[in-house]
């Protein structure tokens, strides 16, 4: 594994899992490191249902913009599906598939999230610790 590859035992907590109310979502604008090394905006949305919360990249796959037309608004008026302001394509929040819309058939593209500790942690990729302030999760161990 080079230095630059993702690690998928190392988790990032972006933020506390009470921190987003269940039935919203909120995004966050991160950094990831590629494979090349180079750093990228790694914009992301993170719904929280109940218990369960669900990561996508928060561009469309329709036109590549960004879902939320004002920050933080993803749902549709009936609050169960994600939506895309621009032209309002619906998402089913928990696999991100395009159900009626201009992409219908395409779909979001997964971001992995984890609960470590009572955060809401991103795995799968490398991030730069910048803009949200992203931090490691402890997940076998107890910080003080
Ligand atoms: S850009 Fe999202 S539906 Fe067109």
């Amino acid at each position: 594994m080079s230095a630059t590859q993702a690690d998928p035992d190392i988790a990032y907590a972006i933020c506390s899992f009470n921190d987003i109310p269940s039935q919203k979502a909120r995004s966050f604008h991160l950094l990831r490191v590629d494979e090349d090394g180079a750093t990228k905006p790694f914009h992301i949305v993170v719904v929280r249902w109940g218990r369960q919360v669900f990561g996508y990249v928060n561009r469309c796959p329709h036109d590549g913009v960004n879902l939320d037309w004002e920050p933080n608004q993803f749902f549709d008026p009936n609050g169960i599906r994600l939506m895309c302001g621009k032209h309002g394509a619906l998402f089913e929040l928990g696999t991100g598939a395009c159900l009626e819309g201009p992409c219908k058939g395409r779909a979001l593209m997964p971001v992995a999230l984890q609960v470590l500790d009572n955060d809401i942690c991103v795995t799968g990729v490398t991030l730069a610790e910048e803009e949200d302030e992203p931090r490691l999760c402890d997940s076998d161990e107890n910080e003080t």
